[in-house]
Protein backbone atom coordinates (compact mmCIF):
# COMPACT_ATOMS: atom_id res chain seq x y z
CA UNK A 1 0.00 0.00 0.00
CA UNK A 2 1.71 3.10 -1.36
CA UNK A 3 1.86 6.44 1.26
CA UNK A 4 0.73 9.48 -0.84
CA UNK A 5 0.44 13.17 -0.58
CA UNK A 6 -3.12 12.91 1.34
CA UNK A 7 -1.42 9.85 3.80
CA UNK A 8 -1.29 10.72 7.13
CA UNK A 9 0.82 9.77 10.49
CA UNK A 10 -1.00 8.80 13.38
CA UNK A 11 0.10 7.48 16.74
CA UNK A 12 -2.18 5.53 18.58
CA UNK A 13 -1.70 5.10 22.77
CA UNK A 14 -4.20 2.53 24.24
CA UNK A 15 -4.33 1.86 28.01
CA UNK A 16 -2.28 -1.41 28.83
CA UNK A 17 -5.45 -3.61 28.86
CA UNK A 18 -5.59 -6.10 25.84
CA UNK A 19 -9.40 -5.09 25.68
CA UNK A 20 -8.56 -1.52 24.68
CA UNK A 21 -5.45 -2.89 22.89
CA UNK A 22 -7.05 -5.20 20.47
CA UNK A 23 -10.14 -2.42 18.97
CA UNK A 24 -7.05 0.16 18.52
CA UNK A 25 -5.33 -2.13 16.53
CA UNK A 26 -8.57 -3.39 14.53
CA UNK A 27 -8.71 0.12 13.77
CA UNK A 28 -5.10 0.39 13.24
CA UNK A 29 -5.51 -1.90 10.23
CA UNK A 30 -8.27 -0.35 8.98
CA UNK A 31 -6.68 2.88 8.78
CA UNK A 32 -3.54 1.28 7.23
CA UNK A 33 -5.48 -0.72 4.70
CA UNK A 34 -5.91 2.97 3.26
CA UNK A 35 -2.74 3.88 3.20
CA UNK A 36 -2.24 5.99 6.64
CA UNK A 37 0.63 5.34 8.78
CA UNK A 38 0.39 4.16 12.52
CA UNK A 39 3.07 4.26 15.24
CA UNK A 40 1.14 2.36 18.24
CA UNK A 41 2.71 2.57 21.42
CA UNK A 42 2.65 0.08 23.89
CA UNK A 43 5.22 -1.64 26.81
CA UNK A 44 7.33 -3.89 25.35
CA UNK A 45 6.26 -7.42 26.57
CA UNK A 46 2.58 -6.24 25.33
CA UNK A 47 3.81 -5.76 21.43
CA UNK A 48 5.61 -9.26 21.52
CA UNK A 49 2.05 -10.79 22.83
CA UNK A 50 -0.69 -9.24 20.76
CA UNK A 51 -1.11 -10.60 16.80
CA UNK A 52 1.19 -9.31 14.44
CA UNK A 53 -0.44 -7.47 11.45
CA UNK A 54 -0.79 -9.03 7.72
CA UNK A 55 2.09 -8.78 5.86
CA UNK A 56 0.53 -6.30 3.39
CA UNK A 57 -0.43 -3.80 6.53
CA UNK A 58 3.50 -4.20 8.44
CA UNK A 59 5.09 -1.58 6.86
CA UNK A 60 2.52 1.25 7.39
CA UNK A 61 2.27 -0.20 11.15
CA UNK A 62 5.57 0.53 13.51
CA UNK A 63 5.19 -0.74 17.08
CA UNK A 64 7.09 1.54 19.52
CA UNK A 65 8.55 0.15 22.57
CA UNK A 66 8.06 2.19 25.99
CA UNK A 67 9.77 0.21 28.33
CA UNK A 68 7.54 1.04 32.06
CA UNK A 69 9.45 2.38 34.38
CA UNK A 70 9.76 0.34 37.81
CA UNK A 71 7.43 1.40 40.49
CA UNK A 72 6.99 0.24 44.37
CA UNK A 73 4.54 -3.03 44.55
CA UNK A 74 4.56 -3.43 40.14
CA UNK A 75 5.68 -6.92 39.64
CA UNK A 76 8.75 -7.28 37.86
CA UNK A 77 7.49 -8.07 33.98
CA UNK A 78 4.18 -7.08 34.75
CA UNK A 79 2.70 -4.69 31.62
CA UNK A 80 -0.70 -5.39 30.84
CA UNK A 81 -3.64 -5.38 33.59
CA UNK A 82 -3.96 -8.99 32.74
CA UNK A 83 -0.84 -9.97 34.40
CA UNK A 84 -1.91 -8.16 37.93
CA UNK A 85 -5.30 -9.36 40.14
CA UNK A 86 -7.12 -6.22 40.40
CA UNK A 87 -5.72 -4.47 43.66
CA UNK A 88 -2.27 -4.14 41.90
CA UNK A 89 -3.38 -2.31 38.69
CA UNK A 90 -3.02 0.61 40.33
CA UNK A 91 0.64 0.11 40.14
CA UNK A 92 0.18 0.00 36.34
CA UNK A 93 -1.00 3.33 36.02
CA UNK A 94 1.56 4.83 38.17
CA UNK A 95 4.04 3.58 36.05
CA UNK A 96 2.33 4.55 32.84
CA UNK A 97 2.13 8.19 33.93
CA UNK A 98 5.65 8.88 34.05
CA UNK A 99 5.69 7.54 30.17
CA UNK A 100 4.62 11.53 29.58
CA UNK A 101 8.09 12.48 28.73
CA UNK A 102 9.34 9.29 26.52
CA UNK A 103 5.83 9.93 24.84
CA UNK A 104 6.27 13.66 24.36
CA UNK A 105 9.81 12.91 23.22
CA UNK A 106 8.29 10.60 20.83
CA UNK A 107 5.98 12.88 19.20
CA UNK A 108 8.17 15.54 19.05
CA UNK A 109 10.74 13.51 17.08
CA UNK A 110 7.87 11.44 15.02
CA UNK A 111 6.11 15.02 14.18
CA UNK A 112 2.85 12.94 13.47
CA UNK A 113 -0.56 14.98 12.29
CA UNK A 114 -2.63 13.05 14.70
CA UNK A 115 -2.24 11.30 18.28
CA UNK A 116 -5.25 8.50 19.16
CA UNK A 117 -5.09 8.35 22.67
CA UNK A 118 -7.08 6.14 25.59
CA UNK A 119 -8.34 7.38 29.29
CA UNK A 120 -5.45 6.30 31.43
CA UNK A 121 -3.36 9.05 29.75
CA UNK A 122 -5.32 11.97 29.85
CA UNK A 123 -1.88 13.95 29.86
CA UNK A 124 -1.40 13.39 26.15
CA UNK A 125 -4.15 15.75 24.81
CA UNK A 126 -2.44 18.58 26.53
CA UNK A 127 1.36 17.40 25.27
CA UNK A 128 -0.16 16.73 21.90
CA UNK A 129 -1.50 20.69 21.29
CA UNK A 130 1.76 21.91 22.94
CA UNK A 131 3.43 20.41 19.87
CA UNK A 132 1.22 21.59 17.48
CA UNK A 133 -0.40 17.80 16.90
CA UNK A 134 -3.84 17.15 16.64
CA UNK A 135 -5.58 14.66 19.29
CA UNK A 136 -8.30 12.78 19.57
CA UNK A 137 -9.57 11.15 22.78
CA UNK A 138 -10.40 7.12 21.51
CA UNK A 139 -12.21 5.37 23.60
CA UNK A 140 -13.26 1.30 23.40
CA UNK A 141 -16.10 1.77 25.54
CA UNK A 142 -19.99 2.85 24.20
CA UNK A 143 -21.70 5.83 24.26
CA UNK A 144 -24.06 4.51 26.42
CA UNK A 145 -20.69 3.91 29.05
CA UNK A 146 -19.23 7.39 28.10
CA UNK A 147 -22.77 9.18 28.34
CA UNK A 148 -23.54 7.49 31.55
CA UNK A 149 -19.86 8.71 32.87
CA UNK A 150 -20.74 11.83 32.03
CA UNK A 151 -19.66 15.42 31.29
CA UNK A 152 -15.94 17.17 32.05
CA UNK A 153 -17.40 18.77 35.22
CA UNK A 154 -19.01 16.08 37.01
CA UNK A 155 -15.46 13.65 36.07
CA UNK A 156 -12.92 16.19 36.96
CA UNK A 157 -13.93 16.43 40.57
CA UNK A 158 -17.64 17.82 40.58
CA UNK A 159 -19.95 16.37 43.53
CA UNK A 160 -22.99 15.75 41.70
CA UNK A 161 -21.79 12.32 42.51
CA UNK A 162 -20.45 10.78 45.57
CA UNK A 163 -21.24 7.75 46.93
CA UNK A 164 -22.04 3.91 45.44
CA UNK A 165 -25.54 4.62 46.04
CA UNK A 166 -25.16 7.75 43.46
CA UNK A 167 -23.84 5.48 40.49
CA UNK A 168 -27.27 3.51 40.97
CA UNK A 169 -28.99 5.96 39.36
CA UNK A 170 -29.44 7.83 35.52
CA UNK A 171 -27.60 11.01 36.09
CA UNK A 172 -29.53 13.96 35.27
CA UNK A 173 -27.97 14.97 31.99
CA UNK A 174 -29.63 11.86 30.48
CA UNK A 175 -32.98 13.19 29.14
CA UNK A 176 -34.39 9.69 28.53
CA UNK A 177 -35.61 6.56 30.22
CA UNK A 178 -32.62 4.34 30.63
CA UNK A 179 -31.65 1.28 33.03
CA UNK A 180 -28.00 1.75 32.22
CA UNK A 181 -26.20 2.46 35.25
CA UNK A 182 -24.11 0.49 37.99
CA UNK A 183 -25.59 -2.33 40.33
CA UNK A 184 -24.52 -1.83 43.87
CA UNK A 185 -21.97 -4.72 43.84
CA UNK A 186 -20.35 -3.64 41.02
CA UNK A 187 -19.75 0.17 41.56
CA UNK A 188 -18.74 -1.05 45.34
CA UNK A 189 -16.06 -3.37 43.58
CA UNK A 190 -14.17 -0.75 41.44
CA UNK A 191 -15.01 2.17 44.01
CA UNK A 192 -11.60 3.22 43.77
CA UNK A 193 -12.11 4.57 40.32
CA UNK A 194 -14.22 7.07 42.27
CA UNK A 195 -11.83 7.87 45.04
CA UNK A 196 -8.56 7.27 43.56
CA UNK A 197 -5.37 5.00 44.74
CA UNK A 198 -2.15 4.76 44.20
CA UNK A 199 -1.38 6.71 40.88
CA UNK A 200 -2.77 10.03 42.81
CA UNK A 201 -5.62 10.31 39.88
CA UNK A 202 -9.58 8.54 39.67
CA UNK A 203 -10.10 6.94 36.99
CA UNK A 204 -13.08 9.73 36.32
CA UNK A 205 -10.49 11.95 36.26
CA UNK A 206 -8.69 10.87 33.74
CA UNK A 207 -11.78 10.66 31.42
CA UNK A 208 -12.78 13.87 32.11
CA UNK A 209 -9.11 15.43 31.11
CA UNK A 210 -8.83 13.26 29.09
CA UNK A 211 -12.03 13.96 26.83
CA UNK A 212 -11.27 18.00 27.83
CA UNK A 213 -8.01 18.29 26.17
CA UNK A 214 -8.83 16.55 22.95
CA UNK A 215 -9.90 17.78 19.80
CA UNK A 216 -12.50 15.56 18.85
CA UNK A 217 -13.48 12.01 20.63
CA UNK A 218 -13.53 8.83 18.77
CA UNK A 219 -15.55 5.83 20.17
CA UNK A 220 -16.19 2.08 19.62
CA UNK A 221 -19.72 2.93 18.39
CA UNK A 222 -22.33 3.18 15.85
CA UNK A 223 -25.58 5.19 14.81
CA UNK A 224 -27.17 1.78 14.10
CA UNK A 225 -26.73 0.67 17.93
CA UNK A 226 -27.35 3.88 20.21
CA UNK A 227 -28.16 6.78 18.14
CA UNK A 228 -29.61 9.04 21.16
CA UNK A 229 -26.28 8.18 23.63
CA UNK A 230 -24.22 9.47 20.83
CA UNK A 231 -26.61 12.91 20.47
CA UNK A 232 -26.60 13.11 24.31
CA UNK A 233 -22.38 13.04 23.91
CA UNK A 234 -22.59 15.97 21.43
CA UNK A 235 -24.74 17.86 23.80
CA UNK A 236 -22.37 17.25 27.41
CA UNK A 237 -18.92 17.76 25.55
CA UNK A 238 -19.45 20.32 22.75
CA UNK A 239 -16.89 19.24 20.31
CA UNK A 240 -17.21 16.26 17.08
CA UNK A 241 -17.78 12.78 18.07
CA UNK A 242 -17.35 10.45 15.80
CA UNK A 243 -18.52 6.77 16.10
CA UNK A 244 -15.53 4.68 14.59
CA UNK A 245 -17.69 1.54 14.01
CA UNK A 246 -18.17 -1.44 15.96
CA UNK A 247 -14.62 -3.26 14.77
CA UNK A 248 -16.78 -6.40 13.73
CA UNK A 249 -14.38 -9.57 13.62
CA UNK A 250 -12.61 -10.60 10.67
CA UNK A 251 -12.69 -13.99 9.54
CA UNK A 252 -11.24 -16.60 11.97
CA UNK A 253 -7.75 -17.23 12.08
CA UNK A 254 -7.19 -20.16 10.82
CA UNK A 255 -3.37 -19.81 10.72
CA UNK A 256 -1.11 -19.71 13.89
CA UNK A 257 -2.27 -21.62 17.26
CA UNK A 258 -3.06 -24.28 15.03
CA UNK A 259 -2.60 -27.27 18.03
CA UNK A 260 -4.91 -25.79 20.45
CA UNK A 261 -7.63 -25.24 18.07
CA UNK A 262 -7.33 -28.23 16.53
CA UNK A 263 -8.46 -30.32 19.80
CA UNK A 264 -11.05 -27.65 20.61
CA UNK A 265 -12.75 -28.38 17.13
CA UNK A 266 -12.52 -31.99 17.74
CA UNK A 267 -14.84 -31.87 20.71
CA UNK A 268 -17.02 -29.43 19.82
CA UNK A 269 -17.91 -31.07 15.94
CA UNK A 270 -19.06 -34.05 18.04
CA UNK A 271 -21.61 -31.61 19.56
CA UNK A 272 -25.38 -31.32 18.22
CA UNK A 273 -25.61 -27.81 16.27
CA UNK A 274 -26.37 -24.74 18.37
CA UNK A 275 -26.01 -26.58 22.20
CA UNK A 276 -22.82 -25.37 23.48
CA UNK A 277 -22.49 -23.34 26.17
CA UNK A 278 -19.15 -21.00 25.39
CA UNK A 279 -18.29 -19.80 28.67
CA UNK A 280 -15.89 -16.68 29.38
CA UNK A 281 -15.36 -14.16 31.63
CA UNK A 282 -11.96 -12.37 29.03
CA UNK A 283 -8.45 -11.91 30.03
CA UNK A 284 -9.02 -9.47 33.26
CA UNK A 285 -11.49 -11.40 35.02
CA UNK A 286 -11.35 -14.69 37.93
CA UNK A 287 -14.24 -15.50 39.41
CA UNK A 288 -13.99 -15.65 43.19
CA UNK A 289 -13.89 -18.79 44.57
CA UNK A 290 -17.95 -18.84 46.19
CA UNK A 291 -18.43 -17.14 42.40
CA UNK A 292 -16.61 -20.28 40.65
CA UNK A 293 -18.20 -23.21 42.76
CA UNK A 294 -21.86 -21.80 41.88
CA UNK A 295 -21.06 -21.27 38.37
CA UNK A 296 -19.38 -24.77 38.03
CA UNK A 297 -22.20 -26.29 39.70
CA UNK A 298 -25.34 -24.53 37.78
CA UNK A 299 -23.28 -25.46 34.69
CA UNK A 300 -23.57 -29.26 35.74
CA UNK A 301 -26.47 -28.96 37.06
CA UNK A 302 -27.90 -27.28 33.78
CA UNK A 303 -26.91 -30.43 31.99
CA UNK A 304 -26.30 -28.80 28.68
CA UNK A 305 -23.10 -29.30 27.00
CA UNK A 306 -20.40 -26.62 27.69
CA UNK A 307 -16.93 -25.40 26.87
CA UNK A 308 -15.10 -23.54 29.74
CA UNK A 309 -11.99 -21.04 29.29
CA UNK A 310 -11.08 -20.53 33.08
CA UNK A 311 -8.37 -18.23 34.68
CA UNK A 312 -7.97 -19.57 38.02
CA UNK A 313 -5.26 -17.23 38.82
CA UNK A 314 -4.13 -13.64 37.52
CA UNK A 315 -0.34 -13.18 37.00
CA UNK A 316 2.52 -15.00 38.81
CA UNK A 317 2.22 -12.40 41.60
CA UNK A 318 -1.97 -13.68 42.25
CA UNK A 319 -1.54 -15.59 45.35
CA UNK A 320 -5.38 -16.53 45.42
CA UNK A 321 -5.81 -18.95 42.71
CA UNK A 322 -9.27 -20.74 42.65
CA UNK A 323 -10.42 -24.19 42.15
CA UNK A 324 -13.23 -26.10 40.86
CA UNK A 325 -15.34 -28.52 43.39
CA UNK A 326 -14.04 -31.75 43.92
CA UNK A 327 -14.86 -34.13 40.62
CA UNK A 328 -16.40 -32.08 38.64
CA UNK A 329 -14.05 -32.17 35.85
CA UNK A 330 -15.01 -35.93 36.39
CA UNK A 331 -18.55 -35.96 36.34
CA UNK A 332 -18.44 -33.58 33.56
CA UNK A 333 -16.98 -35.48 31.12
CA UNK A 334 -18.07 -36.32 27.62
CA UNK A 335 -20.70 -32.68 27.57
CA UNK A 336 -18.28 -30.41 29.73
CA UNK A 337 -14.64 -29.26 29.09
CA UNK A 338 -12.39 -26.45 31.76
CA UNK A 339 -10.05 -25.20 29.33
CA UNK A 340 -6.94 -23.47 31.17
CA UNK A 341 -4.85 -21.66 28.35
CA UNK A 342 -5.24 -18.81 25.33
CA UNK A 343 -7.99 -20.01 23.05
CA UNK A 344 -9.48 -18.64 19.90
CA UNK A 345 -12.37 -17.50 21.22
CA UNK A 346 -13.60 -15.60 17.34
CA UNK A 347 -12.86 -19.37 15.92
CA UNK A 348 -15.55 -21.33 19.15
CA UNK A 349 -17.62 -18.28 18.70
CA UNK A 350 -17.88 -18.93 15.06
CA UNK A 351 -18.70 -23.08 14.96
CA UNK A 352 -21.78 -23.96 14.63
CA UNK A 353 -22.49 -25.95 17.63
CA UNK A 354 -22.03 -22.65 19.93
CA UNK A 355 -25.33 -21.24 20.43
CA UNK A 356 -24.77 -19.15 23.45
CA UNK A 357 -22.10 -17.35 25.60
CA UNK A 358 -21.89 -16.54 29.53
CA UNK A 359 -19.95 -13.45 29.58
CA UNK A 360 -18.51 -11.27 31.31
CA UNK A 361 -20.34 -8.34 29.09
CA UNK A 362 -16.58 -6.84 27.75
CA UNK A 363 -17.83 -4.79 24.91
CA UNK A 364 -15.49 -7.24 22.63
CA UNK A 365 -16.98 -10.03 23.79
CA UNK A 366 -20.17 -8.59 22.94
CA UNK A 367 -19.70 -7.35 19.23
CA UNK A 368 -18.15 -10.98 18.90
CA UNK A 369 -20.61 -12.86 19.88
CA UNK A 370 -23.76 -11.37 18.06
CA UNK A 371 -21.34 -10.84 14.80
CA UNK A 372 -22.18 -14.86 15.14
CA UNK A 373 -26.06 -14.70 16.47
CA UNK A 374 -24.93 -16.16 19.84
CA UNK A 375 -27.48 -15.53 22.98
CA UNK A 376 -26.08 -14.07 25.64
CA UNK A 377 -26.14 -14.88 29.11
CA UNK A 378 -24.54 -12.32 31.70
CA UNK A 379 -22.26 -12.05 34.30
CA UNK A 380 -20.04 -9.13 35.10
CA UNK A 381 -17.01 -8.38 37.45
CA UNK A 382 -15.73 -5.08 36.31
CA UNK A 383 -14.96 -1.46 35.05
CA UNK A 384 -17.55 -1.10 31.99
CA UNK A 385 -18.99 -4.28 32.14
CA UNK A 386 -22.00 -3.53 34.01
CA UNK A 387 -23.38 -0.72 32.27
CA UNK A 388 -22.65 -2.84 28.70
CA UNK A 389 -25.01 -5.34 30.71
CA UNK A 390 -27.84 -2.85 31.44
CA UNK A 391 -27.48 -1.72 27.81
CA UNK A 392 -28.24 -5.13 26.51
CA UNK A 393 -30.55 -6.03 28.88
CA UNK A 394 -32.91 -3.20 28.30
CA UNK A 395 -32.73 -3.94 24.68
CA UNK A 396 -33.32 -8.13 25.73
CA UNK A 397 -30.30 -9.04 23.85
CA UNK A 398 -28.50 -10.48 27.22
CA UNK A 399 -29.73 -11.66 30.01
CA UNK A 400 -28.24 -11.24 33.64
CA UNK A 401 -28.40 -14.48 35.83
CA UNK A 402 -30.14 -13.04 38.86
CA UNK A 403 -27.89 -11.35 41.70
CA UNK A 404 -27.91 -10.69 45.34
CA UNK A 405 -27.79 -6.71 44.92
CA UNK A 406 -25.57 -6.27 48.32
CA UNK A 407 -22.70 -8.64 47.64
CA UNK A 408 -23.48 -10.16 44.10
CA UNK A 409 -23.46 -13.73 44.63
CA UNK A 410 -25.10 -16.23 43.01
CA UNK A 411 -26.72 -19.72 43.52
CA UNK A 412 -26.45 -22.52 41.23
CA UNK A 413 -29.84 -22.62 40.61
CA UNK A 414 -30.24 -19.29 39.45
CA UNK A 415 -27.22 -20.26 36.92
CA UNK A 416 -28.56 -23.75 35.90
CA UNK A 417 -32.25 -21.67 35.22
CA UNK A 418 -30.83 -18.50 33.49
CA UNK A 419 -28.56 -20.95 30.83
CA UNK A 420 -31.52 -23.39 30.31
CA UNK A 421 -33.92 -19.91 30.04
CA UNK A 422 -31.22 -18.49 27.36
CA UNK A 423 -30.68 -21.78 25.44
CA UNK A 424 -33.24 -24.36 25.39
CA UNK A 425 -36.78 -22.84 26.81
CA UNK A 426 -39.86 -21.30 25.39
CA UNK A 427 -39.92 -18.48 27.24
CA UNK A 428 -36.19 -17.25 26.99
CA UNK A 429 -37.28 -17.74 22.70
CA UNK A 430 -36.25 -13.62 23.01
CA UNK A 431 -32.65 -13.82 23.64
CA UNK A 432 -32.14 -16.27 21.18
CA UNK A 433 -33.90 -14.42 18.06
CA UNK A 434 -32.76 -10.73 19.66
CA UNK A 435 -28.78 -12.11 18.86
CA UNK A 436 -30.03 -13.01 15.24
CA UNK A 437 -31.85 -9.77 14.60
CA UNK A 438 -27.99 -7.73 15.45
CA UNK A 439 -26.04 -9.83 13.34
CA UNK A 440 -26.35 -7.39 10.66
CA UNK A 441 -25.86 -4.42 13.08
CA UNK A 442 -22.97 -6.02 14.77
CA UNK A 443 -21.43 -7.47 11.82
CA UNK A 444 -21.75 -5.73 9.12
CA UNK A 445 -18.42 -4.91 7.34
CA UNK A 446 -19.72 -2.24 4.91
CA UNK A 447 -21.30 -0.18 7.53
CA UNK A 448 -17.98 -0.37 8.91
CA UNK A 449 -16.23 0.51 6.41
CA UNK A 450 -18.25 3.36 6.37
CA UNK A 451 -17.67 4.78 9.64
CA UNK A 452 -13.98 4.41 8.81
CA UNK A 453 -13.75 6.43 6.09
CA UNK A 454 -16.23 9.25 7.70
CA UNK A 455 -13.23 9.78 10.89
CA UNK A 456 -10.24 10.03 7.99
CA UNK A 457 -11.69 12.22 5.90
CA UNK A 458 -12.24 14.36 9.34
CA UNK A 459 -8.55 13.61 10.18
CA UNK A 460 -7.39 14.64 6.51
CA UNK A 461 -9.19 18.11 6.42
CA UNK A 462 -8.48 18.91 9.82
CA UNK A 463 -4.43 18.16 10.09
CA UNK A 464 -2.10 20.77 11.43
CA UNK A 465 -1.88 23.46 9.12
CA UNK A 466 2.17 23.37 9.49
CA UNK A 467 1.66 19.47 7.93
CA UNK A 468 -0.78 21.14 5.26
CA UNK A 469 1.68 23.33 3.95
CA UNK A 470 4.56 21.26 3.93
CA UNK A 471 2.52 18.53 2.12
CA UNK A 472 2.23 21.47 -0.53
CA UNK A 473 -1.85 21.77 -0.18
CA UNK A 474 -3.21 25.09 0.12
CA UNK A 475 -6.09 25.83 2.64
C1 LIG B 1 -6.84 0.76 45.92
O1 LIG B 1 -8.03 0.07 45.57
C2 LIG B 1 -8.01 -1.30 45.84
C3 LIG B 1 -9.28 -1.91 45.28
O2 LIG B 1 -10.42 -1.16 45.62
C4 LIG B 1 -7.86 -1.52 47.35
O3 LIG B 1 -7.80 -2.90 47.60
C5 LIG B 1 -6.57 -0.84 47.82
O4 LIG B 1 -6.48 -0.92 49.21
C6 LIG B 1 -6.52 0.64 47.40
N1 LIG B 1 -5.19 1.13 47.69
C7 LIG B 1 -4.95 2.40 48.08
C8 LIG B 1 -3.50 2.74 48.29
O5 LIG B 1 -5.81 3.20 48.29
C1 LIG C 1 -27.56 -10.71 50.16
O1 LIG C 1 -26.28 -10.52 50.72
C2 LIG C 1 -26.27 -9.87 51.97
C3 LIG C 1 -24.83 -9.58 52.34
O2 LIG C 1 -24.01 -10.70 52.16
C4 LIG C 1 -27.01 -10.76 52.98
O3 LIG C 1 -27.05 -10.12 54.23
C5 LIG C 1 -28.45 -10.97 52.49
O4 LIG C 1 -29.12 -11.87 53.35
C6 LIG C 1 -28.43 -11.54 51.07
N1 LIG C 1 -29.80 -11.54 50.58
C7 LIG C 1 -30.40 -12.61 50.09
C8 LIG C 1 -31.78 -12.43 49.59
O5 LIG C 1 -29.83 -13.71 50.05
Amino acid sequence: MAETRDSLHIVMLPWLAFGHMMPYLELAKLMAGKGHRISFLSAPRNIDRIPKPPSDLASLISFVKLPLPAVEHLPEGAEATSDLPYNKIQYLKKSYDMLQEPVAQFLESSDPDWIMYDFAPYWAGSIASRLGIRSVFFSIMTGACLGFLGPVWALKGGDYRKTPEDFTKRPNWVPFPTRVAFRHFEIKKIFDAVIGNASGVTDLYRFGAGQESCDIIALRSSYEVEPEWLSLLRDIHTKPIFPVGLLPPRDPETRGEMDSWRSIKEWLDSQKKGTVVYVAFGSEAKPSQIELTEIALGLELSGLPFFWVLKTRLGSSDTESVVLPNGFEERVKGHGVVWDSWVPQLNILAHDSVGGFLTHAGWSSVVEALSFERALILFTFLADQGLNARFLEERQIGYPIPRNESDGSVTRQSVAESLRLVMVEEKGRVYREKAKEMRPIFGDKEIQERYVNNLLNYLKEHRPVKHLKSKGITI
